[in-house]
């Protein structure tokens, strides 16, 4: 038993990646964790493996852009649970939703729309269908995924950085909103992270070139974002909100 049991938590985008570890040490921790996640599939998948090793856990296959897809995955929570306790908004246009490294005049108007449909309103869309619920129960605790590359810059996939520098601003703002509830919300910002399955030759290569620029000299790996994001779901750090934590062993010296 750990300082997370009982506490019904929801990861957006947690069939995989940083979100399917995140979530499996949560359920490890006590949560009963909801895999709010796009591909139905591998969310039944992941719950399914979580449940063979005895963790709590309940797929539900879910669009973060859809505003009515989230509130029938929010409604389904309450109804099952009971509670929300803790979001973690980490679903994204990233790897597995595919997104063009390209410099920003290379970038079509399409796919602008959907990086910010999907990153920047997808955000707004589970934040403002799960706070009633944690105003209603006075506690909550939210964690947002941005990225390194939202405070250091990057010459390429201007559209994905500019999502998640609106990820860091929403969460300062959102956590002023919400304080007077008992509520907090946090944010983190990764580094280059190892979390494709099967990654190519090139992002191998993109992951390694990454440690020559940071303190702490190996391969960041999604269980180095794990624990972080455990911590402000957790009761370790109730007093702590509107902040960005960066975790990317001393790449960003924030
Ligand atoms: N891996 C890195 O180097 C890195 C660095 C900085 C930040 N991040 C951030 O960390 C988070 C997790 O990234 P990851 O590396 O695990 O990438 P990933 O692409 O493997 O994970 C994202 C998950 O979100 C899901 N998803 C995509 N669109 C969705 C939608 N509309 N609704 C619901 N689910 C959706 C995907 O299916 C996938 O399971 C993302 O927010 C990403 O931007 C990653």
């Amino acid at each position: 038993m750990g300082n997370l049991d009982n506490r019904v938590v929801i990861v957006t985008g947690g069939a995989g990646g940083i979100g399917i570890v995140a979530s499996e040490l949560m359920a490890a921790r006590g949560a009963h964790v909801v895999i709010a996640e796009l591909d139905g599939t591998r969310a039944e998948a992941a719950a399914a493996d979580f449940h063979g090793k005895g963790l709590k856990a309940t797929a539900v296959q879910t669009d973060v852009a859809d505003r009515a897809s989230v509130e029938a995955m929010v409604a389904r929570v309450k109804r099952d649970l009971g509670r929300i306790d803790g979001l973690v908004n980490n679903a994204a246009m990233f790897s597995r939703v595919p997104m063009s490294r390209v410099d920003s005049l290379s970038i079509s108007e399409a796919e602008w729309d959907k990086m910010m449909q999907i990153n920047v309103k997808g955000v707004w869309n589970v934040c403002s269908t799960v706070v009633p619920i944690m105003r209603e129960q006075q506690s909550g605790k939210i964690v947002n995924i941005s990225s390194g590359t939202a405070l250091k810059g990057s010459a390429s996939r201007i559209h994905y950085v500019t999502s998640k520098g609106a990820v860091i601003s929403y969460t300062k703002s959102l956590a002023m909103e919400v304080g007077g509830d008992n509520i907090t919300v946090n944010c983190i910002a990764p580094g280059s992270t190892l979390s494709e399955e099967n990654p190519t030759e090139s992002i191998l290569a993109a992951r390694e070139q990454a440690v020559k620029g940071r303190c702490l000299k190996r391969v960041q790996l999604p269980a180095d974002l794990a624990g972080p994001i455990a911590f402000f779901i957790g009761p370790d750090s109730d007093f702590i909100t509107g902040q960005t934590l960066v975790v990317d062993g001393g790449s960003c010296l924030h």
